[in-house]
């Protein structure tokens, strides 16, 4: 069972994750009409290096091979979903939601984790730039509060698939689509590890029960229409095929008998 972190490992992963989680808030502040996201981007780099880390996405490669992803964060505009690359002429405006995800490497040179340079964390965001309708901010909400469902799911005595049926469960209802393509994952030695955390029900996944020390993402991607996307010619920007809004909330979850600890969470959440 390598998917199980020790309690050391764990408590590693929770440090660190608390420090995404306040950096995340921090950048988040950033966001305004005008802004681009390779300013938002600077920031991150600055702050994760600062608290003695390392940009887990930058420079990443997919098992697709090329290329590396370029930035610290990955910033994705309204039917962006997730991995847009944060350039100079991504510019947020009045309106927009804008997701930013981002990934740690914590403490590098420690000499812990499986090459010494600590371990990962993984936690996302979707926020309105300015003012948006009432029909945007219902979808950013509903994301929101489906990665809390799948959170409290996140229980010894539940499996992997428990997870993805409580989000589909809360998501389908309420018209929106649920990306397929795209899902949440086991973390902590490495960016993405086993297993795979999908945000709807797939019965293979009971296999993986959740034991006391197993760490995992969680990540629901939500859109206004249909679930189907598609990769852009960059290589990386995963956008929905029908143009529709994309929302995305994603944090790094660790199970424990006493009930899941968010390791990601930001200062300002209420949960
Ligand atoms: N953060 C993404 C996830 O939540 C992975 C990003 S990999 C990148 O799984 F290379 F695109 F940044
Ligand atoms: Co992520
Ligand atoms: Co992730």
């Amino acid at each position: 069972m390598a998917y199980i972190k020790s309690p050391e490992e764990v408590n590693k992963i929770i440090e660190g994750g608390k420090i995404i989680g306040e950096i995340l808030e921090k950048i988040s502040l950033m966001v305004k009409p005008g802004i681009s996201a390779w300013e938002i981007d600077q920031e991150a780099e600055k702050l994760i290096r600062e608290a003695g880390g390392r940009p887990a996405f930058k420079n990443y490669r997919s098992y697709r091979g090329e290329p590396p992803f370029p930035s610290t964060i990955c910033a994705s505009v309204n039917e962006e979903v997730v991995h847009g690359i944060a350039s100079k002429e991504k510019i947020l405006k009045e309106g927009d939601i804008f997701s930013i995800d981002i990934g740690m490497q914590w403490p590098v040179n420690s000499g812990l984790g499986e090459n010494g340079n600590g371990f990962f964390t993984d936690t996302a965001i979707t926020i309105p730039v300015g003012e948006v309708s009432q029909k945007i901010k219902q979808l950013l909400s509903v994301t929101q509060e489906s990665l809390e469902k799948g959170i409290a799911a996140a229980v010894v005595g539940n499996n992997i698939a428990d997870i993805g049926k409580t989000i589909e469960d809360y998501i389908k209802p309420q018209g929106y689509g649920i990306v397929r393509d795209l899902v949440g994952h086991g973390v902590g030695h490495s960016v993405h590890e086993d297993p795979k955390v999908p945000n709807y029900y797939d019965q293979q996944l009971q296999k993986w029960d959740l034991h006391e020390g197993v760490v995992i993402a969680i990540e629901p991607m939500v859109t206004m229409g249909d679930y189907n996307v598609e990769t852009a010619a960059d290589g990386w920007s995963i956008s929905t095929v029908d143009k529709s809004l994309s929302a995305h909330f994603e944090h790094t979850v660790v199970i424990t008998k006493n009930g899941p600890i968010v390791a990601t969470r930001r200062p300002s959440e209420k949960f």
